[in-house]
């Protein structure tokens, strides 16, 4: 069985369809990419998905997270799978956290919640959390987010998706909002969460060399339909729809320019010697 099937999804805003008829599935420990351009419904598609759209947004069709129906179910019936089913990552830490209270009590409370630990061993569990995203250091579990740097505070937002041990992973864009080195080391970490614990991955991005890094399979959104599904490989090999042609072709024409003899590079440092 799928943990997540998502089928016919579609979401408006009164007239307007954001969302259009979607269908993918996520098998347990399996790696999906989302992908498409500003504005393609990505992440409406993952809000739909985990219950967390707001009220000015309707949706139909059907998702079946880990056998649940998410689709007209009371939040009451949600909230239990956020965490233990479903972690969220999103783009941007600092919305995922509460600016006022210390991340090491943002780290322990769904653990606490959801694990049911109590004193030492919740002591324990957060020090183990930290360490997981190689934030060792006790100190951090004092800090408040405006303490600590982008890439820190995204490895904190990491911490708490992932504190309940959810079996699937959605992360929307979690790097977009970092410089490159430190984007680099979050995939890494990310990467390596997700085979450590086993996790499927709904991977949200507009960028294919990261979707091809992160995942396996990948779904290609355009103005809120899904219009190509299949395998990284079979995608950049082969693609179908023009939008998707177009995405592997600029990815190809930064790859031919990193590829290209360093002395065919234009060298900006040399004209002014
Ligand atoms: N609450 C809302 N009410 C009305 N329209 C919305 C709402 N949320 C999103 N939209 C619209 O739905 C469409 C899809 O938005 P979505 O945020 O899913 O795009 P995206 O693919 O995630 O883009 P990006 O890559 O920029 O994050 C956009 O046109 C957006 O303006
Ligand atoms: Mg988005």
């Amino acid at each position: 069985m799928s943990l997540l099937d998502v089928s016919g999804l579609t979401v408006s805003a009164g007239q307007q369809r954001l969302v259009d008829d979607v269908s993918f599935t996520i098998a347990p420990g399996e790696r999906v990419g989302v992908i498409g351009e500003s504005g393609s419904g990505k992440s409406v598609t993952s809000l739909a998905v985990t219950g967390l759209l707001s009220d000015a947004l309707t949706a139909s069709g059907s998702v079946l997270l880990d056998g649940t129906q998410v689709i007209g179910a009371p939040d009451r019936a949600l909230r239990p799978l956020r965490g233990p089913v479903a972690g969220i990552l999103f783009q941007e830490p600092l919305t995922a956290l509460d600016p006022l209270m210390r991340v090491g009590r943002q780290i322990a409370e769904p653990i606490r919640r959801h694990l049911g630990l109590r004193g030492d061993a919740l002591h324990d569990a957060v020090r183990a959390a930290l360490e997981d995203v190689s934030l060792p250091d006790p100190r951090f579990a004092r800090a408040f987010p405006h303490e600590l740097s982008g890439g820190q505070r995204q490895r904190i937002a990491t911490a708490i998706a992932l504190a309940a041990r959810p079996k699937l992973l959605i992360a929307d864009e979690p790097t977009t909002a970092l410089d490159v080195t430190v984007q680099d080391e979050i995939l890494a970490l990310l990467d390596h969460l997700v085979a450590e614990h086993d996790m499927a991955l709904m991977f949200i991005s507009h960028d294919l060399a990261v979707v091809s890094r992160m995942t396996d399979r990948v779904v290609v959104m355009r103005d809120g339909r899904a219009v190509e599904q299949g395998s990284v490989e079979q995608i950049v090999r082969e693609p179908h729809d023009p939008y998707t042609a177009a995405l592997v072709a600029s990815a190809r024409a930064l790859d031919s320019v990193l590829d290209a003899p360093a002395s065919a590079a234009p060298t900006d440092g040399e004209a002014g010697r």
